[in-house]
């Protein structure tokens, strides 16, 4: 096993309140696969990004566990992580384009980003420019400021240097969200490469538009309000989705590799709830067309399925019907 997340609850303090990001967040992502993170907008989808790799303030390590390759990851721990960041896990945070030092040309801000981990540039420089080659960038980029590289070109400079020390683990963070959509498909398609040439051992892939999960996941988990509602192979989840919030958010996809914009979904009345005092329960009752009294507890992630699991009551129900 690749990555075991068990019961994360991840809090940001906030003057007016506890906001529940996460909220008992438990999923595994075996070697070799990558796994597609999917719901609206503030569901907690780069909190869970941002936990694994740096946890900082307001955000607070509340419980739970994170284990990368059998070793648990002492993520609250900002000085610890430094050890497994980059080597262990990396990721390309959202908004990453525009975090690149613009003062910096790209050879320089590499070198070092390399020279505070005590790795020579000029033993590393081979392998960079294969890299930059793999995902179809001159080696000139280097002499380059990140000003003057189109959006795409910047997100695969992004891409490399998150990669560059062979990270077990990759997390990828809506990396393809402000690409126009032939860009999209190609990052797409460089993400699966990383993994098929086992620069990388297993991806995690954030986004909000499950359209662009279709062509690379193997597996899927769908997050509402801070917690899993299903999870399952690729396959499952996008063509026979069980949870009622699953099956909204895949029916309301207006077109297979056509994105929308990061808003609620128009097929889904009401909006997510607040995190502060989100409501007991499941919490997506008050816009499910299935609530009933039941659900005002929780409803436990149960497996239904051949690695397919629910979190529903009514779901629930419906397989003891079954049997
Ligand atoms: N720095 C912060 N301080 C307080 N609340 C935050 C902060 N960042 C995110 N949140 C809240 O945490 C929740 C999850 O946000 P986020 O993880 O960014 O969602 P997503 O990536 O799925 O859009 C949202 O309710 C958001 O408003
Ligand atoms: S547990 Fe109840 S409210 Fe939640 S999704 Fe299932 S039926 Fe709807
Ligand atoms: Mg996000």
């Amino acid at each position: 096993m690749s990555l075991r997340v068990e019961d994360l609850r991840v809090y940001y303090q906030t003057l007016e309140g506890e906001v529940k990001a996460l909220d008992g967040v438990s999923f595994a992502i075996a070697d070799g696969e990558i796994m597609g993170l999917a719901g609206e907008s503030g569901c907690g989808k780069s909190t869970l990004a941002q936990s694994i790799v740096r946890l900082v303030p307001p955000m607070k390590l509340v419980g739970g566990v994170v284990e990368l390759d059998g070793e648990k990851l002492p993520i609250d721990d900002f000085e610890a992580m430094n050890r497994h960041r980059m080597v262990g896990v990396s990721i390309v945070p959202q908004y990453a384009m525009s975090a690149l030092n613009p003062t910096r040309k790209i050879g320089k801000l590499i070198k070092e980003l390399l020279g505070a981990r005590g790795i020579s540039y000029r033993a590393k420089l081979p392998e960079l420019e294969n890299r930059l080659q793999l995902v179809g960038l001159p080696r000139e980029v280097l002499d380059m400021y990140p000003i003057e590289l189109s959006g795409g070109m910047k997100q695969r400079v992004v891409m490399v240097i998150s990669t560059l020390l062979d990270p077990s683990l990759l997390i990828a963070d809506e990396i393809t969200s402000a690409l126009d959509v032939s860009t999209q498909r190609a990052v797409a398609e460089m993400l699966v490469d990383f993994r098929d040439r086992e620069i990388v051992k297993s991806m995690m892939v954030v986004t909000h538009d499950v359209s662009i999960l279709y062509q690379i996941a193997d597996s899927i988990l769908i997050m509402y309000a801070g917690q899993p509602v299903e999870s399952g192979p690729a396959e499952v989840i996008t063509h026979a989705p069980r949870h009622p919030y699953t099956q909204l958010l895949v029916g309301s996809l207006p077109q297979v590799g056509v994105r929308y914009d990061e808003q609620p979904l128009s097929g889904i009345a009401g909006n997510p709830p607040g995190l502060i005092d989100p409501p007991s329960g499941c919490r997506f009752r008050p816009r499910c067309p299935f609530a009933s009294e039941r659900c005002e507890s929780r409803p436990p992630l149960v497996e239904i399925g051949d690695g397919h699991s629910v979190a529903c009551w009514k779901v629930m129900e419906e397989e003891d019907a079954r049997v």
